[in-house]
C-alpha cells in the first residue's frame, strides 16, 4: 500500500479549527468584542446585517494594531496576550488562545481597519480564504474595525444550519447584554439593519441595568457584596417575587467573563432558600471577582464553563452573600431541604395537583382488609389490558358512536378529582383535569386551525418590560402569535402591552402568567415562526397545550354532578377521548367482564 498519511493545508486545519470555535454570527460577535474589550476600548459599536449572517462589524477605539501585527493575527497561535504555558495559570485578558481570528477569516470573508496611536497612517486589509489579498495604507481613526461578511460562505453545511434571523440576533443580543453589564464603564451599541437595539451607555451598573432592563427592574435591586479573603461577590439581586420561569435572568460573571457555572447558579439557588418556587429562577447580576491562579477558564472551547480550584469555598460563599443580601432588606430565607433544586422544566412538564390517592395508599382501610383486590386494581398491566380501549380503533369509533347519544350516568366523584359514571360499556373512571384540558385543547386547536380563535380582550392590558434581546423576539413573531390569540403592542422601548389573550385561558391573566408566557414563546422561538408558517402545529403542540391547560378544571376542584356529565358527553364526541394532550389516560373503564372477573364471578 502506498504513504496515506499526509499534512492538511493551513485552510482545512483552520476550518476544522474553526468549527470549535465559531458556532455562529454570536460567536463572531463575542471573540471579536472580546478583542475589544482586551484593546482597552470605552466604545464599542457592532453592526450586523441579516442576523449577522452577512455582516458582523465590530468597530472600537481601542490600542489597535500595527501593520505586522494585524497581518500576524490571523494566523493561528498569535497571540499578545500570553507569552508561555506559565502564563495560562494567570490569565488577565478574555483572549489567551491566539486563535479567534484565524478561525473566523477561514469561515469568512473578513476586512480589518486599524490604527494606533503612534503611526499616521492605520493599515487596511481585506482577507479571502485566510490570506490577505489586498495590504493598503489608509487613514483612520486609532482603534479597530473588523468586518466579517458572508459567515460560513465556505462551508455549506454550517451556513445550512443556522437559525432564523431572529434566532441569530436574540443571540448576539443576549451575548452583548452579557458585555455589557460586565463591562459598565465601557459604552455599547448594537445595531440590526440600521436600527438600534441595544445602546448601553457607560456609567455605573446600576444606569447599565437601567438602560438594558428598564427602570422597573433597576429600582426591584438590592446590592450583594461580600468579601473573603481574595475571594469577593458584589452586585445586585432581586426580591423572589420578580423570579422567572427561564434561567436567562441569571446573570454571572467570573473575572469579568461570563460564564454559566452549576456551583454557583446553586448556591444562589440555595440563597433563596424557599421563597422562589422550585421551578423559577430569580433576575440576578452577579459579579465574582478572586485570584485568577484559582480558576481555570480553560476547559471549554468558547471559555463559558470554568472550574474553581476551591467549589466549596466559593459554594458557601454565594449561598450566604445570597441569603444576607435578602435578609437585610426584611426577607425571612427558609432553607431548601432537597439538594438539588431547580431541574430546568420542560414543556411537556405541566404540572398537575396529583390526587392524594396514591399518597394515603398505606393508611386506606382497603390495603389492610383486601390487600389482594386493592392491587389488582392498581396493576398497571391489567389496566392498559383491560382498561385502556385507547389503541383499539374498532372500539373508540364504537365509543365514539354511541357517545353522541349513550347514557351516562354519573354515580359521583371521588377525592374532587376522578368522575365515575356508569355507562352501556361498564364503570367510567374518569380524571377530571386530564377530561377537560383536553376538550379545551382540542377547541383550541380547532380553532387556530381555522385560523379562528376566539379572543379575550383584556379590560386592563398587561405592560411588561422585556430585555432588548427578549424584544426583539417578541416583535418578530408579534403576528405569529395573533394565530394562537395572542394580541400584543409595542409599547415604547423594550415595553409589549398584551391586549388579548385566547378565549381558553379565560378572562384576565396576571403579570406572572403574563411573564411565563412571553417565556414560553421566548424558549420555541423558532418553532413558532417557522412551523405556524407551515401550518404544522404538531411541533407547537405543547405551547398549545399548555395554553390550554391554564383555565381547566384541576384535581380537587369541587364541581357538580351535571357539570361532570357534560364533561364527559363532551370528551367523548371527540375524536380520541381517551388520552389527554400529554398523553395520560383521560379514561379508564372497568367492563362488566372485568369487574365480574374481580369478584371472581367468571369462574362460577
Ligand atoms: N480589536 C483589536 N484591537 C487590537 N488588537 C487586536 C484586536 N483584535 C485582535 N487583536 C490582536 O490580534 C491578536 C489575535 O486575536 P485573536 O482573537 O485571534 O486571539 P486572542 O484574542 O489572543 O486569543 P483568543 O483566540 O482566545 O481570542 C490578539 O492577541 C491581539 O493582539
Ligand atoms: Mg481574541
Amino acid at each position: 500500500m502506498n504513504k496515506q498519511v499526509i499534512k492538511l493545508d493551513k485552510l482545512t486545519i483552520n476550518k476544522i479549527a474553526a468549527g470549535e470555535v465559531i458556532e455562529r454570527p454570536a460567536s463572531v460577535v463575542k471573540e471579536l468584542v472580546e478583542n475589544s474589550i482586551d484593546a482597552q476600548s470605552n466604545k464599542i459599536t457592532i453592526n450586523i446585517q441579516e442576523g449577522g449572517k452577512k455582516l458582523v462589524e465590530v468597530i472600537d477605539n481601542g490600542i489597535g494594531m500595527v501593520s505586522d501585527d494585524a497581518k500576524m493575527s490571523i494566523n493561528r497561535y498569535t497571540t499578545s496576550k500570553i507569552k508561555d504555558a506559565d502564563d495560562l495559570f494567570s490569565i488577565h485578558s478574555l483572549g489567551f488562545r491566539g486563535e479567534a481570528l484565524a478561525s473566523i477569516v477561514s469561515v469568512a470573508q473578513v476586512e480589518i481597519i486599524t490604527k494606533t496611536e503612534e503611526t499616521e497612517l492605520g493599515t487596511h486589509l481585506i482577507i479571502e480564504g485566510g490570506e490577505v489579498v489586498s495590504d493598503k495604507p489608509t487613514s483612520a481613526p486609532k482603534g479597530t474595525r473588523i468586518s466579517v461578511k458572508n459567515l460560513f460562505f465556505n462551508v455549506p453545511v454550517r451556513r445550512k444550519f443556522l437559525k432564523t434571523i431572529p434566532t441569530e440576533v436574540n443571540h448576539i443580543t443576549e451575548y452583548v447584554t452579557k458585555l455589557a453589564l460586565a463591562y459598565p464603564n465601557i459604552s455599547f451599541t448594537l445595531i440590526h439593519d440600521s436600527k438600534n437595539i441595544l445602546t448601553a451607555p457607560k456609567g455605573d451598573l446600576i444606569s447599565q441595568i437601567t438602560a438594558i432592563f428598564g427602570e422597573n427592574i433597576a429600582k426591584a435591586c438590592l446590592p450583594i457584596s461580600k468579601k473573603e479573603n481574595e475571594y469577593v461577590v458584589t452586585g445586585f439581586i432581586t426580591k423572589p417575587e420578580f423570579s422567572r420561569k427561564s434561567k436567562d435572568y441569571l446573570y454571572i460573571f467570573v473575572n469579568g467573563r461570563a460564564v454559566a457555572n452549576k456551583t454557583m447558579s446553586d448556591a444562589i439557588l440555595r440563597g433563596y432558600g424557599t421563597s422562589i418556587p422550585q421551578t423559577r429562577y430569580p433576575i440576578i447580576f452577579l459579579y465574582f471577582n478572586l485570584p485568577p491562579d484559582e480558576v481555570d477558564v480553560n476547559v471549554h472551547p468558547t471559555k463559558k464553563e470554568i472550574r474553581f480550584s476551591s467549589e466549596a469555598k466559593v459554594y458557601s460563599l454565594i449561598e450566604s452573600a445570597v441569603r444576607e443580601s435578602l435578609e437585610s432588606s426584611g426577607l425571612k430565607i427558609f432553607e431548601t431541604v432537597i439538594e438539588t433544586r431547580h431541574k430546568p422544566t420542560t414543556l411537556t412538564s405541566v404540572e398537575t395537583k396529583k390526587p392524594e390517592f396514591t399518597k394515603r395508599e398505606t393508611s386506606s382501610p382497603l390495603s389492610s382488609r383486601d390487600k389482594a383486590s386493592y392491587t389488582i386494581i392498581r396493576s398497571k398491566e391489567q389496566r392498559i389490558d383491560k382498561f385502556l380501549p385507547m389503541k383499539d380503533t374498532a372500539v373508540d369509533t364504537e365509543i365514539k358512536s354511541i357517545g353522541e347519544k349513550r347514557s351516562i350516568r354519573v354515580l359521583g366523584i371521588i377525592k374532587d378529582t376522578y368522575i365515575i359514571a356508569e355507562t352501556q360499556e361498564g364503570l367510567f373512571l374518569c380524571d377530571q383535569h386530564a377530561a377537560h384540558e383536553k376538550i379545551n385543547y382540542e377547541k383550541y386547536v380547532n380553532q387556530i386551525k381555522k385560523n379562528s380563535v376566539s379572543v379575550q380582550q383584556l379590560l386592563a392590558p398587561v405592560s411588561i418590560n422585556l430585555k432588548p434581546s427578549e424584544f426583539e423576539m417578541i416583535e418578530s413573531i408579534k403576528e405569529n402569535l395573533r394565530l394562537f390569540g395572542f394580541e400584543i403592542e409595542i409599547f415604547g422601548k423594550n415595553e409589549i402591552l398584551i391586549r388579548s389573550i385566547p378565549s381558553v385561558m379565560g378572562v384576565s391573566i396576571e403579570f406572572n402568567t403574563a411573564k411565563d408566557i412571553i417565556d414560553i414563546f421566548k424558549e420555541n422561538i423558532s418553532e413558532i415562526k417557522e412551523k405556524v408558517e407551515l401550518e404544522d402545529l404538531e411541533v407547537v403542540k405543547d405551547i398549545i397545550s399548555i395554553f390550554a391547560c391554564r383555565r381547566s378544571i384541576k384535581a380537587g376542584d369541587r364541581i357538580t354532578l351535571e357539570r361532570a356529565e357534560l364533561i364527559l358527553k363532551e370528551l367523548l364526541g371527540l375524536a380520541e377521548p381517551f388520552t389527554c394532550p400529554h398523553g395520560r389516560p383521560t379514561i379508564i373503564i372497568l367492563n362488566e367482564e372485568y369487574i365480574e372477573e374481580l369478584f371472581k364471578r367468571d369462574y362460577r
